[in-house]
């Protein structure tokens, strides 16, 4: 399988939950694949917030090299899902979607943890570090949800 995760900037939420799927997926022995992207062009090219690389390098899970990036269009050809972080990040991704399999790609990161709810991860761009620790542990239980659900 091949993961999408997209958030607004590409700074926070999607690279800390690329990073904690791909840890997850080799703890599993899987050799599915993960990326991350983002929306909002101010970011492009930047490592992530040090905030969410502090919370993930306190579990053991190195970010650093991740450069931000836009959705491009043929995400939709190179991922198998494409997991969003909210309503805003679920309206950019579909209107971009051209035929109705893109479409089935896409879903709330937390619709894994509570199927058809569309909770979202929220962004803790403007907050404390607490934020960001509240989002890692909503990504943490989805990112399980994906090795039990999917991966099988
Ligand atoms: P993210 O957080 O979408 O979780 O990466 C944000 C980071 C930067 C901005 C917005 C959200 N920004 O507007 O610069």
């Amino acid at each position: 399988m091949k993961y999408l995760m997209v958030c607004l900037g590409n700074i926070c939420r999607s690279p800390m939950a690329e990073g904690v799927l791909r840890k997850k997926l080799q703890a599993a022995g899987s050799t599915s694949e993960v990326d991350s992207c983002g929306f909002e062009p101010y970011h492009i090219g930047d490592s992530p917030d040090l905030r969410a690389q502090t919370i993930l390098k306190n579990h053991g899970i190195d970010i650093s090299r991740h450069l931000g990036r836009l959705f491009q269009p043929d995400d939709f050809e190179k991922f198998d899902r494409i997991f969003v972080m909210d309503s805003n990040n679920y309206r950019d991704v579909m209107f971009m979607a051209r035929k109705p399999e893109d479409k089935e790609k896409v879903d709330y990161l937390m619709n894994m943890v509570n199927h058809g709810a569309n909770q979202i991860v929220p962004d803790p761009y403007y907050g404390g570090i607490e934020g960001f620790e509240q989002s890692f542990n909503l990504i943490s239980l989805a990112c399980d949800a994906i090795i039990e659900k999917i991966e099988p």
